[in-house]
């Protein structure tokens, strides 16, 4: 793909909303383009719970470790949806869209960013919610890729693994594919595998893979995939999953692939947290400044000192995020 320029239908409004992240906070006001949802719903579900005199408590949303957005995208009079990761438990997802008086079977495609667990749990519970899910997933060939951690003085821990059977079982059309996908007639962009460019973005090296085997050194994460939106007037909105791929990789694929160098936003997990990660902050936030996003909205994995730093390096563009909101682009 190194010089193929591809055509991305712009959009005239983008509403992504934070289905899982690592933070919920009822109280984090409106800020910007970021709407959060209410304390109180009067269609929240409840739960029975007999250490209340009502013998139930008020269902709330849940944070997990893991990452889920749903985006709305609209073109003219027409809103079509598609998730975009599934969170790290099987309930979570459903949970939280059902709080959010959103329905599994609006969904019309799932983009799943790479094959880590904590992206993919939630399409269990997607399954259950809407019985038969005859849509597509679209994923890399390497998502299948049986995965373990090695972390040092302990044991490798071997990450669940998704099954492609059972995904095909409840009806789903699994799309493979290493190259750049459109889906919503070519507004909405997969980037497939993406270039590693720089020099400080290291990918994962606690990672391993079963190649067949043996387990081997699996440091790029290669089915590390993103999605790129065009809005109109406004510019590129790229959005990572957990970012293994290196967030200034994916915004510099994402220009290269579109042509298109205005960046509206950056939204997603970073993976800057720990000191395996945190020495990257520096060059990232640099390459934020080269980039000019209107809004950067760090996620997941992020890691909180480098959100303390992106926001204290970009305060007009920094937004908080935390399950329930509603970015409106
Ligand atoms: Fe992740």
């Amino acid at each position: 793909m190194e010089n193929a320029q591809i055509s991305l239908q712009s959009v005239d409004a983008l509403t992504i909303t934070i289905l899982v992240d690592n933070l919920t906070d009822v109280f984090m006001p409106d800020e910007g383009p970021a709407r959060r949802h209410p304390l109180t719903s009067p269609t929240a579900a409840r739960h029975p719970a007999v250490t209340f005199e009502e013998g139930e408590v008020v269902e709330q949303l849940r944070g997990e470790h893991g990452f889920s957005a749903l985006l709305t995208v609209t073109r003219g009079d027409r809103s079509r949806r598609v998730l975009f990761d599934t969170g790290v438990s099987p309930d979570g997802l459903v949970s939280n869209m059902r709080m959010l008086d959103l329905v599994p079977g609006d969904v019309e495609a799932i983009v799943c960013s790479h094959g880590h667990f904590d992206h993919t749990a939630g399409l269990d519970g997607f399954i259950r919610a809407v019985g038969r899910a005859n849509i597509p997933v679209l994923i890399h060939p390497e998502f299948w890729t049986r995965r373990r951690l090695t972390l040092p003085g302990r044991e490798p821990w071997e990450l669940p693994t998704t099954s492609r059977s059972a995904l095909q079982g409840a009806g789903f059309e699994i799309v493979e594919d290493r190259q750049p996908s459109f889906l919503l007639d070519g507004s909405l962009l997969v980037t497939g595998e993406i270039d590693r460019t720089t020099d400080f973005e290291i990918g994962f090296p606690l990672q391993e893979a079963l190649r067949a085997t043996s387990w081997q050194p699996d440091p790029l994460v290669l089915d590390d995939q993103g999605l790129v939106l065009d809005v109109r007037d406004r510019g590129l909105v790229v959005l990572t999953g957990c970012g293994h791929a290196g967030i200034v990789n994916t915004v510099r694929h994402a220009r290269r692939l579109t042509g298109q160098d205005r960046i509206y936003a950056i939204i997603g997990g970073f993976h800057l947290s720990g000191p395996l990660f945190e020495p990257q902050i520096p060059a990232v936030c640099a390459a934020f400044t080269d980039f000019a996003p209107d809004l950067i909205v760090a996620t997941h994995c992020t890691g909180w000192r480098a959100i303390h730093r992106i926001a204290s390096a970009f305060p007009n563009a920094f937004v908080p995020s935390c399950v329930g909101t509603r970015l409106e682009l």
